[in-house]
């Protein structure tokens, strides 16, 4: 608590981020990906909805929205729904969700995942409103990519403008309209306080943009 305050005042209150332009060298666990201190699992449940993608090996489809619900003191659940306008595909996935190191002190946004990624990284999430997610991807036996979502809560209103995203044209904005309703039915099946359950968070989080400067990534020139 004490020290999570001191982290608040001493970092600036800017969010940075570059996106890597091209595929990397080396293997994922080279991959240097900024994860977020003092991560709130708890808080982060809930029903988030996709706004911006990654470029690289987009898989054209659209309407995402992530779902993380409590299963028990270690597990969670994550349903993954999405749909392919240009094609009528709808996807949902069902993964198995932990903490990757639920006793470091403190912990990081780092999440265990049983699908293809294996590890989704939150750099940064004020967990009412928004949250980045990154995931490295092998592409092949010498290069790995670093994808990144901007996901928001249902009805908040995300403007990628607030972050300072180097290389955002590596992202795209995906669809969420009239296309994408009825297509899932609710599985929201999370309450979500939206209180903070830290008083000197609650004060901080909201009145600033962003928290942290990420350590930028390598740019591939
Ligand atoms: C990752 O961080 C380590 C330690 O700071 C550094 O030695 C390494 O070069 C970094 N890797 C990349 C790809 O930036
Ligand atoms: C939670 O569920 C997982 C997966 O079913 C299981 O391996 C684990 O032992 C459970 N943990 C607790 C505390 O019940
Ligand atoms: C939630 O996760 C647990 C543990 O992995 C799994 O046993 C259970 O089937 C999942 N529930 C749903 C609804 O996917
Ligand atoms: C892996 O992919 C990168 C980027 O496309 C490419 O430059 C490299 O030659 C590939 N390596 C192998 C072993 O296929
Ligand atoms: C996807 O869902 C929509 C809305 O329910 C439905 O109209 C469409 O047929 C579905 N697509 C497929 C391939 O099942
Ligand atoms: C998800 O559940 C929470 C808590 O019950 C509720 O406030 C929220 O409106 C629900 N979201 C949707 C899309 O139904």
């Amino acid at each position: 608590m004490f020290s999570k305050l001191i982290f608040l005042l001493i970092v600036p209150a800017v969010f940075g981020i570059n996106l890597q332009v091209s595929y990397q060298q080396g293997p994922c666990q080279s991959a240097n990906v900024s994860t977020m201190p003092f991560f709130e699992m708890d808080r982060f449940l809930g029903e988030w909805v996709e706004h911006y993608r990654s470029l690289l090996l987009d898989d054209q489809d659209d309407c995402g929205k992530n779902y993380y619900s409590a299963f028990n003191g270690t597990f969670y659940n994550l349903t993954e729904t999405k749909t392919n306008i240009a094609t009528g595909r709808n996807t949902s996935s069902a993964f198995s969700v932990r903490l990757a190191e639920p006793l470091s002190n403190p912990v990081y946004g780092k999440l265990l995942v049983n699908n293809e990624y294996g590890m989704y990284y939150v750099p940064l999430t004020d967990y009412t409103r928004y949250a980045f997610v990154q995931a490295c991807e092998a592409v092949n036996s010498t290069h790995y990519v670093l994808h990144l979502w901007l996901l928001g809560r249902p009805g908040a209103n995300i403007n990628i403008n607030e972050f300072f995203i180097g290389g955002t044209d590596l992202l795209r904005p995906t669809i969420q309209d009239d296309r994408c309703i009825g297509i899932f039915p609710n599985t929201n099946t999370t309450t979500v306080s939206p209180t903070t359950p830290d008083g000197a968070s609650a004060i901080m989080v909201p009145s600033v943009l962003a928290l942290l400067i990420l350590k930028a990534f390598q740019m591939f020139v």
